[in-house]
Formats: C-alpha cells, structure tokens, sequence
C-alpha cells in the first residue's frame, strides 16, 4: 500500500527518498514519485512502475524532500496520478496515504474558485486548499485545509515559500517521525528509517508535525500543544537485508525457528506447565471472567485466529468466535464486556481491523492486539496484548508472522487453561512441546529440496485442492492462499469432510488435491476423504506424519512433518504448504516479494 517518506537535513534528499522508498516497496505499488528542493528550487520526477535511479533522479537536487509509493484507488495507474501533487503555482507540495472521502465536493468547490486540478486523484485537493489557506505560515495552513477533509490520511507536505521545514500529518493511516542529528525524517512506515535512526516519535491521530533540521513541534488539529515522547525501535537493520536468499519470503521461511524461539522467550515454563504473557495486562482473575473470545483480522491473520480458536476451545473450553474486521464493522456486535477480543495483525495497520478495533472498543468491550510491529496503530490503541518479535516481514504475503502468531496464540491458550481446565501435567506436556518446535520447523525446512522436486512435479496443473480438518482446516486455507497470492494459480480449500458437498464434483487427474492429514484424532476420517477423491482419479500430495509409510502405495507424493501435540500441529504443517507455493511460484517465474495487485499493509478499507 502507499508509503511515503521525507527527508530535511545536511546530504541529498533525493538519495534518501529512493533509498526510504525501496525499503518500503514491500507494501506494493504501482507508480512513484519524490520532490525536492535547494535554493528555493523545486524539482521533482514521477514515474509508473517499480523505483529505479533513472536518469531524472540525478537533477533533483536539495536537502529536503518528500516521496511516495502510490497503490491506486482513486484515479488509474499513470504519471500525472503518481503523488507529489501540486497546487495550481507550484509552490505546495503534498504525499498523501489514505482516502478523502469528500475530495468530489471540494475539487468542485475549489474549481469554481478558479483553481486548476492536473490529477483525478483525492489527494490533490489537499495541495489546493493549502494553497487557498496559506497566509505565511505553512502549518497554519495545513491545519486549516485538513479541517475541511473527512477521511483517513497520513501527509508530508513542503512548500518553496518556507523551504526549511515539511509538515507532517495523520489521521487513521500510519505515520512517523524520525529524528536524527542535524536531520530528521518523516515515513509511513519505521523500515524505511532502518539505516539512519533508531529514534522515532508516533504522531497520534489529528496531531500535525512541523519538523525542521534540529527539531520538531507537534499539535492538534485544534491548534493545541502536545509533547510527543522520543521512542527507541529495537529492530535490528539485518534484519530486513535478504542476505544470501533469491527473496525475502524464502528468508522469512526459513527464519521460522527462530521466530518460534523468540516469540516463546521467557513466556512459558516447562518445569511448572505454565505461561505468562505479561502483556496483556489482565489480572488472573480477569482471565477467569472471560467467557467468550473473538478474533478479528485479515487474511493470512484470519486463519491465525481460526487455529487459536481450535486452542482455547481446547485447553480452555472457552467458546470463541473468528471474525473478518471487514464484516464485524458494519455487523451489529452481539458479545458484551465478558467477552474479550484478541485482534490479530502483523502489521498493526491494516485500515479494516483497526476500524473493527475503534467500534468494539466504542461499546466498552476489552480488546487486545497480537501483532510483530511495536508502536503500530493497534499495538498502541489496544488495551494490552503480545508482540510476536518476528521482526520484519518483508515478503508481501505472509510466512513467520502466521507462525509468531501462531505460536502466541498457544502460549495464550495454555495460559488460560492453566487458569481453567488443563491439569499440571497437560500444561507441561504442551510446554515442553512447545519448545521443541523450532527444531522440528528445521527438519522440515532441510526437506526444502524435496518439496522443491514436488513443485515440479504439480507445476503445470491450473487448479489445486487443499483439505484438511480440525487444526488443519486453517492451515490448508493458509496453503490455498499462499498459493494464489504469489503463483496466481486457482486454488481453493475445505474442511476435507465438506470436500464431499460440493468441490469433489471438480476432481478428475487434472486437478491434484493436497491433503494435511498428521497422526491424530480425525485421521481416519481423513483417511477416507482421501480415498473418495482417488477413487475419482484425483491426483494426491499428502502432508503426514514421519513413520506413516504405509500411505506411500495410495498417494502420488508425501512430505513427512515430525510428530508434536495434535494442537501444535499447524506451527509444521503450514512449512510445506509454504515452501510448495514459493517452489511453484519461483518455477513460474513470479514476483514473490511484490505479487501483483498485493500490498503488505492494507491501509484503506
Ligand atoms: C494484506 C497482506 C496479507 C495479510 C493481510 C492482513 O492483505 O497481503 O498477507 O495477511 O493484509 O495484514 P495484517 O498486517 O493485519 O496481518
């Protein structure tokens, strides 16, 4: 989704925009742009397509500028589109996250007031009513036009006629200031600060930033004070370098042991079958009061929740439900203050779960975020929760932090049945397998070969089936989406028990079927899911677990996972289902960091 950078300080602005916004091509776009100026000269260049130092860069010159990658949704895919938008002299200059939702009525005020639009986009209408506004004094201005804006937005925005400063503005969509020595930094998002500072402030909602060179100054929209506290980010910078691997997602891939490590770090105690998750800042006896849980999310988030509902079903016996944010917002909400909501995001921004997250939070009902990114709009606005310390994810769609979630989702679910049915000995049992995860993640990942060579083998088939049930009905979801995201191939997933109703009238020897069937308690239910699509000819991959050879006579390929807890089973499962996706999509000859129509960070609705 869009991202914006700014840059005001002593080195060439130009050079830290493209920097700035390669690092955040992650979250998809289609065109870009950066503007920047020197002597009161502005210059500036934009351009569809991905970010490259083309020849227009070099003139850019100047040590403050503003950039931005922009992901449609207001006007089609083109240069005049692309942001920095001007107003009609030139002199203003604005990058703009989110949607005016009322720009149709101000660009028909504006232009009866005799001001000329260049772009069918909303956000030139905000360049224009800077323009109206200003009366020497740029933050003033600024103010004044976002009074007149209903929407989300997060803006930069600089002007010729006060070339020392650039004001920065949010509302609903991302944004954050970084602070350097002699310079200082405007972004939608930290990771495109990584290399030039650590120090961040999080500008609120309605609050507007002036930042100059050595300094910075926040209000409100109503024109009131506010202190804005410097903040640390933890991420180390390697962290989101693709070292030795051909893409990120591979990387992040292969990172899962370690995210599992780390999202279990002083969490869980083996010795005493117990979990402490210090973040949600819910007393035991608060815990007790719960008597209905409600995930929200989106996408691959969405089925992280589905599996955690299988969890505390189980270890807790407390009835939980799993919701898309983008139903739950416009549904009556029918639980009350008994219930607690878990939101579940990786990026803590996605526009849908925060709107969710607003309105359950309106009716006084308790809501915590399990998210990977600190200071993230959910990770601020919720009430307590768990970060998963994943660290960056890069790769648009989604791997380590389902896993990080995943694994925080078990971490919660032995908490609360410590607190409610589990007895000691059930409790250690799940710790102690819990922390033997991340070593059996690795005997999956050095099985990448294999399922490199299965890739092949199902390479050229339009259409797949995932099935599985139980913890792995999520999972095969999971496997379904990963596909489709980054090889763009069709592929649908069922309960493999529903698979009978309806899907299995698509089976015949061209369309494969990859089953998620581990040793447990509906194997062989599954087992005979599996022979009603044989029996049709449908070609079959199945995941099981290590020592069932006995299934290699009746299926074409297997890839054996190591035996855990049947609930735990989903942190092996889904390695497969994303190395299968990466195989077939790297074989095809896709953009597996940036698929197409994607973006990692959905900040509109
Ligand atoms: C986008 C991404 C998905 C992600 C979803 C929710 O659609 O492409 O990979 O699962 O947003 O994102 P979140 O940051 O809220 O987990």
């Amino acid at each position: 989704m869009c991202g914006i950078v700014g840059y005001i300080g002593g080195k060439k602005a130009s050079s830290i925009l493209v920097d700035g916004l390669k690092r955040l091509e992650y979250r998809g776009y289609d065109s870009w742009g950066i503007a920047a100026m020197g002597n009161k000269k502005l210059s500036y260049a934009k351009k569809v397509g991905r970010i490259s130092q083309s020849g227009d860069l070099a003139k850019i010159g100047g040590n403050i500028g503003i950039g931005h990658t922009r992901w449609a949704t207001h006007g089609g895919v083109s240069n005049k589109n692309a942001h920095p938008h001007f107003d009609c002299s030139k002199k203003f200059v604005v990058v703009h996250n989110g949607i005016i939702e009322n720009f149709a009525g101000l660009k028909k005020q504006l232009i009866s007031e005799g001001h000329k639009f260049e772009s069918d986009t909303d956000t030139e209408v905000l360049a224009h009513l800077v323009e109206k506004y200003y009366d020497g004094d740029l933050k003033e201005a600024v103010r004044r036009a976002l009074l007149e804006v209903d929407g989300t937005y997060g803006i930069a925005v600089m002007s010729t006629m006060e070339p020392d400063k650039i004001v920065a503005a949010k509302h609903g969509s991302p944004l954050i200031i970084g602070i350097g020595d002699d310079e200082n930094f405007v972004a939608s998002d930290a990771t495109a600060l990584m290399p030039y500072t650590k120090k961040v402030i999080y500008p609120e909602d309605n609050e507007l930033v002036e930042i100059t060179k050595d300094g910075f100054c926040t209000v409100t929209i109503d024109d009131k004070k506010v202190d804005r506290k410097v903040q640390e980010i933890d991420w180390e910078q390697g962290l989101a370098e693709k070292n030795d691997y051909p893409h990120f997602m591979l990387k992040e891939i292969f990172e899962q042991p370690q995210v599992v490590r780390n999202a279990l770090a002083g969490r869980v105690i083996p010795t005493e079958g117990l979990a402490h998750l210090g973040g949600l800042n819910m007393s035991p006896e608060e815990l007790l009061k719960v008597k209905r849980i409600v995930f929200v999310a989106c996408g691959t988030a969405y089925y992280a929740g589905m599996v955690g509902k299988y969890m505390i079903e189980e270890c807790a016996s407390i009835p939980c439900e799993v919701e898309f944010a983008s139903e739950l917002r416009y549904k009556r909400i029918l639980f009350d203050k008994d219930s607690l909501v878990l939101v579940v995001s990786q990026s803590g921004e996605t526009a849908d779960t925060i709107a969710a997250m607003k309105e359950i939070q309106r009716k006084g009902i308790k809501v915590l975020g399990i998210s990977n990114v600190v200071g993230s709009t959910i990770a601020r606005e919720t009430d307590g929760g768990v970060f998963i310390h994943a660290g960056p994810e890069i790769g648009v769609a989604s791997t380590k932090a389902f896993v990080g979630q995943i694994t925080a989702l078990a971490i919660l679910a032995l908490e609360f049945g410590r607190l409610k049915n589990l007895s000691f000995m059930e409790g250690k049992r799940i710790a102690e397998e819990l922390k033997k995860i991340p070593e059996k993640i690795q005997k999956i990942l050095d099985q990448s070969d294999k399922i490199e060579e299965i890739a092949g083998k199902y390479l050229n088939h339009d259409n797949f089936l995932y099935l599985g049930r139980r913890f792995n009905f999520p999972i095969a979801l999971e496997g379904a989406l990963k596909l489709k995201e980054i090889s763009y191939v069709h592929a649908e997933a069922y309960s493999a028990g529903e698979m009978k109703h309806g899907p299995i009238a698509l089976i015949d020897e061209n369309f494969p079927s990859i089953f998620i069937v581990p040793k447990d308690s509906v194997y062989d239910k599954t087992i005979s899911n599996m022979e009603e699509i044989r029996a049709r000819k449908g070609k079959i991959l199945m995941v099981t677990t290590e020592g069932n050879l006995d299934v290699e006579k009746y299926v074409d390929d297997v890839v054996y996972i190591p035996e855990t807890l049947e609930m735990l089973e989903p942190l092996l499962t889904v390695i497969p289902m994303q190395l299968l996706a990466y195989y077939i999509a790297a074989m095809k000859g896709r953009d597996i960091d940036k698929p197409r129509n994607l973006a990692k960070s959905v900040t509109v609705e």
